[in-house]
C-alpha cells in the first residue's frame, strides 16, 4: 500500500494539528520555547473557526467592577453542574487573567475603558461574591474577539518562525505500542501524503458542530481530531453533552453573541413578553445557556412562539444607544443585516437555540495530556498525544460551558500544551523509525474512501445524519426518541458503505475531503447519540423529560465511548472533585438557583 503513494517524511519535536486558536496558541508556545514545530491545518490559518467567536475571553481582571478568579471558578463549576473537574478548573481560572494579559502583549487590539484598561462585558452564569452580583468578566475586542485573538496568534506565530503546512488534511494518528508518533497528512495542493513524526503531536481540531443541521460552527467543524482519537482504539469522553446557543438567526443559524444580551439586549415571545423573567428570575436574559435555550423551547412549545410558523423568539437591541451598538456589536449588526434582513437599531432578531459547542471530547488532564481508563487507572496518560480547545474534554466545561469560556479555555490549555511539552521534549532529539505496517490501516481507509463506487452521494448521507441528530438529539430527550435516533444512525453509518465519489484524483478533490469528514462526523454522532441515551438523568445541557432531575448518586461521572466492531461501548471516570491547591476548596454539589 505504502508504494501507491509518494510519502514524504517530516521530523519535528512536535506537531500541532489544527490552527484555530488553541492550536495557534500551542504552536506559538512551542516555538517561543525552542521546539521544532509543525502546525498543520486544512484551512489557512485566520480563517479556522476560531474567527467566528464574538462575544469575548473571560478573566477575572476586575476593570469594570470587582472580580476574583476564586469566583470565576465557582461560576464555572456551578454553570458545568457540577460535571466539571475542579483541578482543571482552578487551573483555568487561576490562570486567565495572565493568560489574558499576555495576549494584550502580544497585540491583541482589545476594546479599552476610559482609564486604557481592557473592557469587560456581562456574560451568562458570571457572578460576584459567589452567586451575589453580576460580574463583568468577559474581555472584548468589540464582537469580533475571535477574530482579533486569531490574527494575532498567526502574526506571532510567524514571528517564531513556526512551521505551518496549509490545505494539509490529516488523515490518522501513527500509533505504535500505544503511544502516539505523529500524524498522516494529505497535501491538498500537490496531492502528496506526509509523515509528520512528533515527540509529542498535539490535537486542536475543534469540535463537531456539523453532525447538526444548524448549527452556529464553520462547515469544516467535523471533529476530526477526536474521530482519529476513535480509530486509534482511545475513548471520548461526554459526548451527550451538546451546548444550543439561544441566540443562533432564525433559519441560517449564525451566532449572534450572548454579548448582545450583556449589553443589555433581551428576549421575548410572541405576546411580547420578557419570558426569562419568569424562568430565571434572578439572573433573566443572563442566565446559563443551557437554562436559556430551554426557556425558548417551552415559550414555542407552549404556543407563544413568534413568526409566522410560531417557532422562535426576539432577540431586542433596538433600545440600546445606537452609539452602543456601533461600537460594541458592529459585527453581529452585520450578521442580522445580512442574514435576517433586520436592522438591530430598528427591529428585533429572529433566533433560535442552536447547537454551538461541544462540551464533551478527548478527555486530557490539565496539563493538555490525553488521558484513558486503563488496567483500572482513569488517569492513564496517552504517551505522545495530547488535546487542546473543542477537541478536548479537560473537563473544565462538564455538562454546560458559560460563554467567553471557550476563547479562554482555548488560550489557557494550549498555552499549558507549550509548558508540559517543553517539560517533557529535549529540542532536536533523534525519532526512532516506524514500523513497515505503521500506515497500513490509515493508507487503506483512504484508499477505500477516494475509489468508493457505491450509489450514495456524501451529501445524501451528511443530510440524513444531520436531520437524525436534529431530531432525535435536540434541546429536549427522551428514551424512546435517543433510541430510534441511535438505531438511524448506526444505518446511516453503515450506509456510508454505499458511497460513491464521483473524483478519485488526489489534487484538490473536495469531494474525498467531505467524504472524509462525513466519515469523521458519522463515528461522532454515533457515540453522541448513544451517550446520551445511556445518561439517564438532566444535567447541564442534556435535559431528558423522563428523567428531569440531575441524580447525583448514580451519574456524577464522566462518561467514556469507544467504538468496538461497530457497536459503542461506555465506561466511566470519576469527576475530579478536588482541588489543585489549598487556595480553595472543593465546591459541593448542590442545587442550581438560577
Ligand atoms: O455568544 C458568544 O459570543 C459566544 C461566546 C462563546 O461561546 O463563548
Amino acid at each position: 500500500m505504502k508504494d501507491k503513494y509518494k510519502i514524504i517524511e517530516h521530523e519535528y519535536d512536535v506537531v500541532v494539528v489544527g490552527a484555530g486558536g488553541a492550536g495557534l496558541r500551542a504552536t506559538l508556545g512551542m516555538a517561543e520555547k525552542g521546539l521544532k514545530t509543525a502546525c498543520i491545518t486544512k484551512v489557512f490559518p485566520t480563517r479556522s473557526h476560531t474567527v467566528a467567536a464574538q462575544g469575548g475571553i473571560s478573566a477575572a481582571l476586575g476593570n469594570n467592577g470587582e472580580d476574583d478568579w476564586r469566583w470565576h471558578m465557582y461560576d464555572t463549576v456551578k454553570g458545568s453542574d457540577w460535571l466539571g473537574d475542579q483541578d482543571a478548573i482552578e487551573y483555568m481560572c487561576r490562570e486567565a487573567a495572565p493568560a489574558v494579559l499576555e495576549l494584550e502583549h502580544y497585540g491583541v487590539p482589545f476594546s479599552r475603558n476610559e482609564d486604557g484598561k481592557i473592557y469587560q462585558r456581562a456574560f451568562g452564569g458570571m457572578t460576584t461574591h459567589f452567586g451575589e452580583g453580576t460580574a463583568q468578566r468577559t474581555c472584548a475586542a468589540a464582537d469580533v474577539t475571535g477574530h482579533a485573538i486569531l490574527h494575532t496568534l498567526y502574526q506571532q506565530s510567524l514571528k517564531h518562525k513556526a512551521e505551518f503546512f496549509v490545505e494539509y488534511v490529516v488523515l490518522d494518528l501513527i500509533m505504535e505500542d500505544d503511544e502516539c508518533r505523529g500524524v498522516l497528512a494529505w497535501c491538498l495542493d500537490d496531492g502528496s501524503l506526509h509523515v509528520f513524526k512528533g515527540h509529542s503531536t498535539i490535537l486542536a481540531t475543534g469540535g463537531y458542530g456539523r453532525c447538526y443541521q444548524s448549527c452556529t460552527s464553520a462547515h469544516t467543524v467535523t471533529g476530526d481530531g477526536s474521530a482519529m482519537v476513535l480509530r486509534a482504539g482511545l475513548p471520548l469522553q461526554d459526548m451527550e453533552f451538546i451546548q444550543f446557543h439561544p441566540t443562533g438567526i432564525y433559519g441560517a443559524g449564525c451566532l449572534i453573541t450572548e454579548g448582545a444580551r450583556g449589553e443589555g439586549g433581551y428576549l421575548t415571545n410572541s405576546k411580547g413578553e420578557r419570558f426569562m423573567e419568569t424562568y430565571a428570575p434572578h439572573a433573566k436574559d443572563l442566565a446559563s445557556r443551557d437554562v436559556v435555550s430551554r426557556a425558548i423551547t417551552m415559550e414555542v412549545n407552549a404556543g407563544r412562539g413568534v413568526g409566522e410558523h410560531a417557532d422562535h423568539a426576539y432577540l431586542h437591541v433596538e433600545h440600546l444607544d445606537p452609539e452602543v451598538i456601533h461600537e460594541r456589536l458592529p459585527g453581529i449588526s452585520e450578521t442580522a443585516r445580512v442574514f435576517a434582513g433586520v436592522d438591530v437599531t430598528k427591529e428585533p432578531v429572529p433566533v433560535i437555540p442552536t447547537v454551538h459547542y461541544n462540551m464533551g471530547g478527548i478527555p486530557t488532564n490539565y496539563k493538555a495530556e490525553v488521558v484513558t481508563l486503563k488496567d483500572g487507572n482513569p488517569d492513564s496518560v496517552v504517551k505522545g498525544l495530547m488535546a487542546i480547545g473543542e477537541a478536548a474534554c479537560v473537563s473544565v466545561h462538564g455538562a454546560n460551558r458559560l460563554g467567553s469560556n471557550s476563547l479562554l479555555d482555548i488560550i489557557v490549555f494550549g498555552r499549558a500544551a507549550a509548558i508540559r511539552c517543553a517539560e517533557l521534549i529535549t529540542p532536536r532529539t533523534a525519532h526512532k523509525p516506524l514500523a513497515d505496517n505503521a500506515l497500513d490501516k490509515a493508507l487503506q481507509r483512504f484508499e477505500t474512501i477516494r475509489n468508493a463506487k457505491g450509489n450514495l452521494k456524501t451529501s445524501e448521507i451528511r443530510t440524513d445524519m444531520q436531520k437524525t441528530m436534529q431530531q432525535h438529539a435536540a434541546v429536549f430527550r427522551t428514551e424512546d426518541v435517543l433510541q430510534k435516533g441511535a438505531s438511524a444512525i448506526a444505518e446511516i453509518r453503515t450506509s456510508f458503505a454505499q458511497l460513491k465519489l464521483e473524483d478519485d484524483s488526489l489534487i484538490w478533490n473536495t469531494d474525498l475531503v467531505e467524504a472524509l469528514e462525513l466519515n469523521n462526523l458519522l463515528d461522532l454522532s454515533l457515540v453522541t447519540i448513544n451517550a446520551a441515551a445511556n445518561r439517564k438523568e438532566s444535567r447541564g445541557g442534556h435535559a431528558r423529560d423522563d428523567y428531569p432531575d440531575r441524580d447525583d448518586q448514580q451519574w456524577l461521572k464522566h462518561s467514556l465511548l469507544w467504538i468496538e466492531d461497530n457497536k459503542v461501548k461506555i465506561d466511566y471516570r470519576p469527576v475530579h472533585m478536588y482541588t489543585l491547591t489549598d487556595d480553595v476548596e472543593v465546591i459541593p454539589p448542590k442545587k442550581r438557583v438560577y
